[in-house]
């Protein structure tokens, strides 16, 4: 397995993580022996783990330490007079321009009045296209039988909202969270994962009373903003933007983006809508079927308003590994080093077995059953345990187990700690409660 990298002092810090991520199989060129497809990505191993934690870190924060969250997991495809109602297939565009000379395409509000190509400036009039994917619901491609893969995930959630409301008893305040897959058809994708045509949404719905949708767009920001800090982005990378009027989605009273500071400047993690009651009102008013919440202690009733923080898990992925990746230099040699926070990481544990030699096999796969329970973990038995230690920090593992010849005698291993390199002995039967001491929080 490849570990020598390119310093990021030569290559830059965007090329540099995306260097290591092809090189050490968190993300491909999908379909790669074939060419590929423009700007389309497949998870390798170590991506589709760390892409799994990343949900994993959202949910922790959005459903399982709340009490005023459910969960939905909706379909894909759906009747496309969801669409049509939540003004999807109306304005849901982005500006189109062609370039007559070299004949790309590009969106008008990217660039300015050249073409980035060719450099022409004989381009065609700005006109609306619409991001969805189109596809057909059976064997007949006639109008009645066209669906669109779903560009977000939130109608999903806007058409269960009576589903859920009577099954779960709730009553707002309360939210319905979702995580998936989404479809756009984007006019200039690119940076890498930042900008792809299938990505992941991490999006909650937050059902308010409609008086209350400032106080908790506000608690919503400040909640968002501070996930990305828990999971390990330095503040200073992050900031919130409200949107001017003109940048507004054409269901949002009001938007706030968390913004991260990428290589090539500040950028959308996510967006921190006030969707009011457009959508509710929308479907209530295309389906037919009254979508307002009865509340008994006043006799009124009403739709909700919703705040909806809406964001990518693929993107935020990028941004994690963004932060993380570092270069230092342990015992007079440069390593690439991860500092992903330990429940992002690919693996949480690297098991190291000193010596390939069967007598340490029995004890190294003992400790490898234990921690497996508890933690992602690799066992690395190939090359020097000095080359074994950068290939982990280099993968952003937090903590290697190794287990030498004394460790036969004394049943004591040795834990390693990416960022300090320090090491402590320990007995095999404390080692996974001191490894969760520090892995949970
Ligand atoms: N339901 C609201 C909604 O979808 P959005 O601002 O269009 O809002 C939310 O998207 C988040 O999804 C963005 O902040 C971004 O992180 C991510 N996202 C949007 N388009 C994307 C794309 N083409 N590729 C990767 N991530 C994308």
């Amino acid at each position: 397995m490849p570990t020598s990298f390119e310093p990021a002092a030569n290559t830059g810090l965007f090329d540099a993580v995306v260097n290591l991520c092809k090189r050490r199989g968190f993300v491909f060129p999908s379909a790669e022996i074939y060419g590929g497809i423009r700007s389309t990505y497949d998870y390798g191993p170590l991506g589709a783990l760390m892409l799994r934690n990343v949900r994993e870190a959202w949910w922790r924060a959005m459903v399982q330490e709340r009490d005023d969250v459910v969960p939905i997991d909706a379909a894909i495809l759906t009747n496309p007079k969801v669409w049509e109602a939540s003004g999807h297939l109306a304005t849901f565009t982005d500006p189109l321009v062609d370039c007559r000379n070299c004949k790309e395409r590009w969106r008008a509000d990217q660039i300015e009045d050249a073409c980035p190509n060719c450099g022409s400036k004989d381009l065609t009039e700005a006109r609306p296209f619409n991001l969805m994917f189109k596809t057909y619901v059976g064997p007949v491609e006639a109008d009645s039988s066209v669906a669109y893969l779903r560009p977000e995930t939130a109608q999903g959630m806007f058409v269960n909202f009576l589903n859920v409301l009577t099954t779960m008893r709730r009553k707002p305040p309360f939210g319905i969270a979702q995580i998936g897959r989404a479809f756009r058809n984007e006019i200039t994708p690119g940076n890498f994962v930042f900008r792809t045509r299938e990505f992941e949404l991490m999006e909650l719905e937050f059902f308010v009373p409609p008086a209350d949708s400032p106080r908790w767009h506000r608690y919503w920001c400040d909640e968002r903003l501070a996930w990305y800090t828990r999971y390990g982005i330095a503040s200073e990378k992050l900031r919130l933007r409200p949107h001017e009027k003109e940048e507004l989605s054409h269901y949002s009273a009001g938007t706030t983006d968390v913004e991260f500071f990428f290589p090539w400047g500040w950028g959308e993690l996510e967006g921190i809508a006030n969707r009011t009651d457009f959508d509710l009102r929308a479907h209530q008013e295309s389906s037919g079927t009254s979508l307002e919440y009865f509340d008994q202690p006043t006799g009124e009733s009403y739709l909700p308003h919703v705040v909806e923080p809406a964001a990518g898990a693929t993107r935020a992925m990028m941004a994690f590994l963004l932060a993380a990746y570092d270069e230092d230099e342990i015992g007079g040699e440069r390593r690439a080093v991860l500092r992903l926070h330990p429940r992002l990481a690919p693996y949480q544990v690297a098991v190291l077995p000193l010596s390939k030699k069967d007598t340490l096999a029995p004890l190294s796969r003992d400790v490898l059953h234990r921690l497996q329970r508890y933690f992602m973990c690799e066992l690395d038995e190939t090359q020097s345990i000095g080359r074994r230690y950068r290939r982990q920090d280099e993968i952003g593992t937090p903590y290697c187990v190794t287990i030498d010849f004394e460790s036969l005698e004394d049943r004591q291993v040795t834990v390693r700690d990416r960022d300090s390199t320090e090491q402590t002995r320990l007995p095999v039967e404390d080692l996974v409660a001191h490894l969760l001491g520090r892995l949970d929080i």
